[in-house]
């Protein structure tokens, strides 16, 4: 099951750390977490087993007026390549159009060959390198959605 989290679900903060470590995604802490679903800005989506809800993905975003910005994505490595993550955004994506956002930007190292290939199959476009972002060493891909217009 997906679900969109609220401040109630601070009780998930630490298995969300948990997976950014175990994953290596981008190393949010629990606090880190639980800042982010006290902001108002912050739209976080959940996966989890449907029968005992153990929370086993997450995809964040922050969203200004018709624009979001990706911050963090990860699934638990033991369930990855099972398409959970590619259920996870298009269940995000489409909760984001339909409260009106135009624009989706994100940042990718450039050899995560995985989430980049995630993203173009959704539509993600290149639209800058962020030179030596990673480490000073690997190049960042910054990554834009722009919504369908509809007729
Ligand atoms: C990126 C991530 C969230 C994707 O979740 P996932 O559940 O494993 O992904 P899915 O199973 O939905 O999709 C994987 C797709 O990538 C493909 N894939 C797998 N390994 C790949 C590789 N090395 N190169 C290219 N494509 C690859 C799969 O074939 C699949 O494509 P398909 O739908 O056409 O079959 C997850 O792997 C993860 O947590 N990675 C670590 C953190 C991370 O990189 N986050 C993104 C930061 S921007």
């Amino acid at each position: 099951m997906i679900f969109l989290a609220t401040s109630k679900d601070k009780i998930y903060t630490q298995t969300l750390a948990d997976i950014a470590k175990e994953s290596g995604a981008a190393l949010w802490t629990k606090e880190q977490f639980e800042k982010e679903l006290n902001l108002t800005c912050a739209q976080i989506f959940l996966c989890a087993t449907a029968d005992t809800k153990k929370v086993f993905g997450f995809v964040c975003f922050r969203v200004y007026q018709d624009e979001a910005e990706l911050t963090n994505f990860a699934i638990l490595p033991s369930q990855q390549n099972k398409h959970f993550g590619t259920e996870l955004l298009s269940f995000a994506l489409t909760y984001l159009l339909n409260k009106n956002v135009k624009k989706i930007t994100l940042e990718v190292n450039t050899q995560n060959k995985k989430a980049k290939k995630i993203y173009q199959d959704f539509g993600f476009k290149k639209v800058a390198i962020r030179k030596n972002f990673y480490e000073g060493k690997i190049d960042g891909e910054l990554m834009l959605f722009t919504a369908p217009s509809k007729l």
